[in-house]
């Protein structure tokens, strides 16, 4: 389809919108209540254009205009300037931009200045200031000055739709981003306008907000009416350092900007990644990053003659872990990793019980089961046909790939993709879009997503797998047919069905899907629990579990928290002073995943990159760095000390090139998981305890607390910085 944009002829795809043709051509146009994700409504009225099409002769020819060869089809423009984020853009199509038409560029400042009318100029004391959309395009493309003298209107300021997100409601510009969002992406209807006209305002219905996703809003509100409660008053926006990196909560492994401020975690917000989350992340993602920079181990602890534990530096803590560990067998020492570590830090321990030949290696939480039917990506749930979840509760396991199982629901529409990026306005995406229930069959204990799916089994998760092969109840039976008949159907497993599951589950969900055609993805225990199991980080033959660390004889646990130690001498890496750490003899501080460069695979399988944000962790230092200083206390060399050396490992192991994972992640086979027994159960918790911030804890927090007349949800203010 050819378009001409500015005077520019462009080929485009048929369905292309006209802001998305002008983006394509290079060209800018103003908008506001436009969003990649949601549906097109043309509320706001900015993203204005001239637009004129040919016209055809009742014979089919084009009207034209010019004599002879000069002559080309006449355009017959529209009389007045129209939003171009519901315009498709058609064969021959002519647009203009305010780059080329002063009808447009007046028009915009016109359509500015009336936004503007009630809008309080706060700009000063919003905390969107410098990431304000308003604020960017009044600068771009406004007057410059207003023609109205009177008071703005005024509404309810530091209004609480919930314990995370505050409303403010004057700075409102009626975009129905959030309308939308709640109705198009969780499908919950809870907030609307309310009242007509200029006395117009956003609310919730009775009960606030639902937890869960509410916090994606904040994001997409395009000024300051909608605030992140926990990070609000914490910095403006050019004070933080941005890094983009990923989020290792869970195992979706959503593409997240980590916002630092004077070396403290300040705010998450989403970031776009197309293949995993969208542009949306769940409030456990979002709003649990306190822990990051509250009561951080910063230095090593050594216990004393007294019993306590004494802050020291490395050297006497790989003397005092030498001294600790003398008269020991190298192959005693068990070595237990969270399995939120990455894979260079996973190389780096299986190197290390390498070359002390230790049977007593794990990484926790992970399953024993090892699923080798074809695995399903995030996309493939968005585009399936039927989804068939067994023993999964996805907001405590995978909180995003419940989105993307409701994006089904509603069409599996993926928004195009241009070299702008993605379509700016989609005009398939509808508002209040029709959802097809009869898609989702969800079997075992009830969850978030049962009041979404047609077919519900209520089931024990670990038999429903087999009780759908072999059906026994007419619900069964219509599941299975429904599942045979589908043509790109997915089944996903969640903890329920996995904890206990062994070679024979495996082999029934194996058989499962080569009859049926069916994708699988099995939700993996820990966020990077299926690069770990990639990297044989399960006890050897003879060897003591994670569950077994009580009768180990000695012991070296990264981020765990079991709350027992080892029989024996005990060293403890971890971010706080958890109750495990409070057990051991000597501490090692470490660094959160916010704060590391390295790699996890999430649930797809996708390789996922991590950043390092500016945050102040004292002498912490991430696994690989704490390993080699563990080998020196050992007395031997390590050979993985750094980054590099876990990923030229890598790349000699498994061909993986971890140096060079693009932005978006991709995905990449490894090699058969090694699994072993786990003698545990895993129970998926997504907010854990240390997330749940201590409230009210300081003299700041009450007088903020005073001031907007509720409860904070954020930690005290460290001293340090210039507040
Ligand atoms: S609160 Fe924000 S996102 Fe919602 S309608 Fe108002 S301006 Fe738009
Ligand atoms: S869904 Fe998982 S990875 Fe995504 S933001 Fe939430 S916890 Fe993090
Ligand atoms: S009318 Fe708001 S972006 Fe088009």
């Amino acid at each position: 389809m050819k378009v001409v944009v500015d005077g520019v002829e462009l080929d485009l795809p048929a369905g292309t919108s006209a802001i998305d043709a002008v983006f394509q051509s290079g060209g800018d146009v103003p908008y506001f209540c436009a969003h990649k994700y949601l549906s097109p409504v043309g509320a706001c009225r900015m993203c204005l254009i001239e637009s004129g099409s040919p016209r055809k002769n009742p014979d089919g020819t084009f009207v034209m205009e010019g004599e002879g060869d000069a002559a080309t089809p006449k355009i017959f423009w529209f009389p007045k300037p129209m939003a171009s984020c519901t315009m498709q853009a058609t064969e021959g199509m002519h647009i203009r931009s305010a780059k080329t038409s002063e009808v447009v560029a007046k028009a915009q400042a016109g359509m500015m200045e009336f936004t503007l009318l009630n809008h309080p100029l706060d700009c000063p004391t919003c905390d969107k200031g410098g990431a304000c959309e308003l604020q960017d395009r009044a600068f771009e493309y406004g007057y410059g000055a207003s023609r109205f003298g009177f008071d703005r209107r005024h509404a309810d300021k530091h209004y609480p739709l919930s314990k995370y997100v505050i409303l403010d409601q004057e700075r409102c510009i009626h975009c129905k981003r959030c309308v939308r969002y709640f109705e198009e992406v969780p499908g919950q209807e809870v907030l609307d306008f309310i009242e007509r006209g200029g006395h117009t305002f956003i609310d919730t219905e009775e009960g606030g907000l639902p937890t869960g996703f509410q916090g994606n809003i904040t994001d997409i509100c395009p000024v300051g009416a909608l605030l992140d409660n926990v990070a609000r008053f914490r910095g403006r926006n050019w004070e933080y350092d941005h890094t983009p990196t990923t989020c290792t909560l869970c195992p979706v492994g959503c593409s997240i900007t980590v916002d630092a401020r004077n070396g403290r975690l300040e705010r998450i917000v989403a970031g776009e990644n197309r293949d995993v989350n969208e542009a949306w992340i769940c409030d456990a993602g979002r709003f649990g990053h306190s822990f990051a920079s509250h009561d951080r181990l910063t230095v090593p602890l050594i216990r004393g003659a007294d019993g306590q534990l004494h802050a020291a530096d490395w050297d006497a803590a790989i003397t005092a872990i030498n001294r600790g560990l003398a008269g020991q067998n190298m192959d005693d020492l068990a070595l237990y990793i969270g399995a939120d570590s990455t894979l260079e830090e996973g190389l780096a321990l299986e190197s290390l019980a390498e070359l002390t030949g230790t049977k007593h290696v794990d990484h926790w939480p992970r399953y024993e089961v090892n699923i080798t039917a074809p695995a399903a990506t995030l996309t493939d749930v968005a585009t399936a046909d039927l989804v068939v979840v067994i023993g999964a509760d996805l907001g405590e396991e995978a909180p995003v790939l419940e989105l993307r199982i409701l994006e089904m629901l509603r069409g599996g529409l993926l928004p195009a993709e241009f070299d702008h990026g993605t379509a700016i306005a989609d005009l398939r995406l509808i508002e209040r879009p029709v959802r097809k229930p009869e898609k989702l069959v969800v079997i075992g204990q009830e969850s978030g997503l049962w009041k979404h799916a047609g077919t519900r089994i209520p089931a024990n998760g670990l038999s429903g797998l087999t009780r759908l092969a072999t059906p026994d109840t007419d619900d069964l039976r219509a599941a299975l047919k429904a599942l045979e008949d589908a043509k790109a159907p997915v089944i996903i497993l969640g903890a329920d069905a996995l904890n206990g599951a062994s070679g024979s589950f495996a082999s029934t969900v194996a058989s499962l899907a080569s009859r049926t055609g069916a994708k699988v993805m099995a939700i993996p225990a820990g966020p990077n629990s299926r690069g770990l199991a990639a990297l044989n980080l399960v006890p050897r033959r003879g060897g003591l579990g994670y569950a077994q660390l009580a009768q180990a004889p000695a012991a070296f646990i990264s981020r765990l928290d079991p709350g027992v130690k080892a029989r024996g001498f005990t060293v403890v890496h971890d971010t706080h002073l958890t109750s495990t750490a409070q057990l051991a003899d000597v501490v090692l501080p470490a660094l959160t995943n916010y704060e590391k460069r390295g790699t996890t695979v999430n649930l797809e399988g996708r390789l996922l990159g991590l950043e390092q944000a500016a945050l102040s962790s004292g002498e912490a230092a991430d696994l690989i760095r704490t390993l080699s200083a563990l080998a020196e206390a050992l007395g031997v060399k390590a050979k993985v000390r750094g980054l590099r050396g876990a990923q030229t490992l890598a790349a000699a192991k498994f061909g993986l090139k971890l140096e060079s994972v693009p932005p978006r992640g991709v995905i990449h086979p490894l090699p058969t998981a090694t699994t072993a027994p786990t003698g545990q159960v895993h129970t998926p918790t997504l907010w854990t305890e240390r997330m749940q911030v201590p409230r009210g804890d300081s003299a700041r927090a009450e007088h903020i607390n005073s001031l907007i007349g509720m409860e904070l949800p954020m930690t005290a203010v460290q001293p340090g910085g210039d507040d």
